[in-house]
């Protein structure tokens, strides 16, 4: 649409994302300029439980949903009129803790007549990137979260396609299970990345590299080592080396991580490498493949800490790739908690 100037309106896009424990509304406008972004956490609710219990994030969303839509809209200073579309996180995720945002954004959808875009969880992760700067194609995203551990190649905009994934644990859950391990509470990724930085040692552990050629990852032998470095010590009633097995695990994570990653961008002409996930925000991680990219000369984007946790301003930024090139989706939509990725991939061009 055109203004009287002649200059395109600018597409407002509310999202909302109820994947996991974090309640977030944003305003994003175009695709990649955030008006606001609001997120209410219940980690110190789950942090008793030593993890998320998915019927209290469901309840813990209902009780706040309202709040934050309202308060991401006054944040943003924008009316319901002025929206051009709801989004929503359709999946994957909780699945209960995914209808309380499906519901809220269809009925605003249907109260306001705006169109109603379902987002892909993962989609939105990988485009937090998009809120940073402009993205080249075809480009490979290094997906590293709690739930999901992937090399995404897109050869387009909104085109997706997995090359490699995690054949067990994702790497923020072997973080939270060597973390639980160590004694930290949950969620443990920041203090296994915080004292990994204390040791003067690593504890030698194994990298897991999988037949040659593979972009899969394994992160679960790595954690049984851990967890037998832990009981060896207790067993012969010595303190373990927390900093050093810390470390070494750390160390073996980000090695191979960064390993894979340069791989599949070379390997696929890709652009960009982009990082994206709750564990982007791993120190260790973001500095190794800074300088890794900096000695091979590949542009690298990651996205500031608040955008690499679960948060809304991202959905808005995939759910507009999406809009643009497919438009909205019916309002009989329903919340998917497995919903693939790449069957998300944007249809028209
Ligand atoms: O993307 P996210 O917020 O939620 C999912 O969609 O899974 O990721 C949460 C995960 C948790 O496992 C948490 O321990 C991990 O990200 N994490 C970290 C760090 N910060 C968060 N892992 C390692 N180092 C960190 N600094
Ligand atoms: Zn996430």
């Amino acid at each position: 649409m055109k203004t009287d100037t002649g200059a395109a309106e600018p597409i407002l896009i509310l999202a909302i994302e109820t994947s996991c424990d974090e309640t977030s509304v944003a305003v994003v406008q175009d695709g990649c300029k955030v008006l606001s972004n609001i997120i209410s956490s219940q980690i110190e609710t789950h942090r008793a439980f030593g993890g998320v219990v998915p019927e209290v994030a469901s309840r813990k969303h209902v009780e706040v949903i309202t709040l934050v839509i309202e308060e991401a809209l006054s944040a943003a200073g924008v009316r319901p009129q002025e929206l051009s579309a709801v989004a929503v996180t359709q999946g994957p995720g909780l699945v209960g803790a995914l209808l309380v945002g499906v519901v809220a954004a269809k009925s605003l959808a249907l109260a306001w007549n705006k169109p109603l875009i379902g987002t892909h969880h993962i989609a939105g992760h990988i485009y937090a990137n998009r809120l940073v700067k402009e993205l080249k194609y075809p480009n490979m995203t290094l997906v590293v979260s709690g739930g999901h551990t992937e090399l995404v190649h897109m050869e387009r905009e909104g085109a997706f396609r997995i090359i490699g994934r995690t054949r067990d644990d994702a790497v923020g859950e072997a973080y939270d299970k060597v973390a639980r391990a160590l004694g930290f509470p949950y969620p443990g990724g920041p203090y296994v990345d915080r004292l990994a930085h204390e040791a003067e040692e690593a504890y030698p552990l194994p990298r897991v590299w999988l037949e040659p050629g593979s972009y899969d990852f394994s992160f679960s032998g790595l954690k049984s080592a851990v967890l037998n470095a832990v009981n060896q010590s207790k067993m012969k009633g010595l303190e373990p080396d927390t900093a050093g097995i810390a470390r070494g695990f750390q160390e073996s994570v980000v090695e191979v991580l960064v390993e894979k990653a340069v791989r599949a961008v070379r390997e696929y002409r890709a652009e960009q490498l982009l990082l994206s996930g709750g564990v982007a925000a791993n120190k260790g991680l973001r500095e190794a493949l800074t300088r890794r990219c900096a000695a091979e000369g590949i542009e690298l984007i990651v996205p500031p800490p608040v955008y690499c946790t679960d948060n809304a301003a991202m959905i808005g930024a995939a759910a507009y790739v999406k809009w643009r090139h497919d438009g909205g989706i019916p309002l009989d939509m329903v919340a998917d908690p497995g919903l693939p990725l790449e069957k998300w991939s944007v249809s028209a061009y």
